[in-house]
């Protein structure tokens, strides 16, 4: 374990475990011809889930990025959500558009994402999120596709950061907190 973290919350094969379920469910729920998957990740948290969520299902899948930001520095959120790299093609109405986070925090990211590329005129929009702080919800939202709800600990790994740190590490732990508040 990273000498930063105080436990690990999910370890690798927790992870595989959850990313193979929502995999499934998706390759069940949008099978047949009728149906264009379109992943969208938002960058950059989302990189690493969306990476092997992509690689197990098996039905066709394309994949797209957004990027928004949400959060100033450190830990505390700002409430306000732009976007940064906006979501660049035309054929949108044929696109049925999977939202992939890492995390639902305040909910503000995903409620206003998904009513924005409805408005955007996207064939169906649903959402997919690794983990969810239920706790922490400002905005009623929830997820079509939940990998794990987690309380709220101060968590990092698996694409998640602290100021630009711990993306990389393959599980996801809680940091101790003598690391945020030096
Ligand atoms: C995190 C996360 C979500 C958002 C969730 O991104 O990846 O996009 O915050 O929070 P919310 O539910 O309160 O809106 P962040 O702004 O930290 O950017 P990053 O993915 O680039 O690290």
């Amino acid at each position: 374990m990273h000498k930063d973290l105080q436990e690990i919350l999910l370890s690798e094969q927790e992870v595989d475990e959850i990313i193979s379920r929502i995999a499934g469910e998706l390759d069940r729920d949008y099978a047949g011809e009728d149906k264009r998957l379109v992943l969208v990740c938002i960058l950059k948290g989302s990189v690493v889930f969306m990476g092997e969520l992509m690689k197990k299902i098996t039905i066709p899948v394309e994949i797209d990025f957004m990027r928004v930001s949400s959060y100033g520095a450190g830990t505390e959120t700002t409430g306000s959500v732009n976007i940064i790299l906006d979501l660049l093609r035309k054929d949108l109405d044929q696109c049925d558009l999977v939202i992939v986070e890492d995390i639902i925090d305040s909910g503000r990211t995903l409620a206003h994402l998904s009513r924005y590329l409805q408005l955007k005129g996207a064939k169906s929009v649903r959402t997919c999120t690794l983990l969810d702080k239920p706790d922490r919800r400002e905005v009623e939202f929830e997820a079509d596709y939940v990998g794990r709800e987690i309380p709220d600990e101060f968590v990092v790994g698996y694409g998640l950061d602290y100021d630009e740190k711990y993306r990389a590490l393959p599980y996801v732990g809680i940091l101790k907190r003598e690391v945020y508040e030096k």
